[in-house]
């Protein structure tokens, strides 16, 4: 394996990393521990955390977009299993429910907790809830698809 291959995928992993296991720690661990405190506590610290991990995501995605398309071009064209395009695919996927996170629903959250509106921020946050659980399922749905494609 030439070494910008190795980079590559260590780098992809790297943003893998990142990103599922960020969004397993807010989902299993953050999330509960705040569940008893009261929103006008609860939603600025959400507010703060979150606004720090999406730039984390943020930087995890450029990553894996840019390492996958260096990856793909390498193992691509005739060579790339339908495993490796599911990969890639979910990957995008997962990326565009991300850019729905950060740019749709986090701002409503942003504003409210701005404005001290507790009820619209809890209803954002929950919905922030909802989309992480379904990325969390398809990032590990994708990983399966990434082991697959070395074609056991
Ligand atoms: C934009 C999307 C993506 C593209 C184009 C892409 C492409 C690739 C390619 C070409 C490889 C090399 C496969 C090989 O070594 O045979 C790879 C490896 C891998 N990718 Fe992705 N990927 C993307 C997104 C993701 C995402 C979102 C995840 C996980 C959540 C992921 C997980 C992995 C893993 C675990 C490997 C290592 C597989 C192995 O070496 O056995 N990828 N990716």
């Amino acid at each position: 394996m030439g070494h910008a291959i190795a980079i590559a995928l260590y780098l992809h992993l790297l943003g893998v990393a990142v990103w599922v296991g960020g969004m397993i720690f807010a989902h299993f661990c953050l999330r509960p521990a705040l569940e008893d405190l009261s929103p006008q506590l609860r939603l600025p610290l959400i507010e703060s955390v979150f606004g720090r991990f999406f730039n984390w995501v943020g930087a995890a995605v450029i990553v894996i977009l840019l390492s996958g398309g260096f990856l793909l071009m390498q193992f691509g064209g005739e060579r790339a299993t339908w495993q490796l395009h599911a990969m890639a695919g979910l990957g995008v996927l997962m990326m565009l429910i991300f850019g729905h996170i950060r740019f749709a629903v986090f701002p409503r959250i942003r504003r409210a907790v701005q404005a001290q509106k507790w009820p619209d921020g809890a209803r954002a946050v929950g919905t922030v809830r909802r989309l992480v659980v379904i990325n969390l399922v398809l990032g590990l749905v994708t990983i399966g698809f990434a082991v697959l494609a070395r074609g056991f």
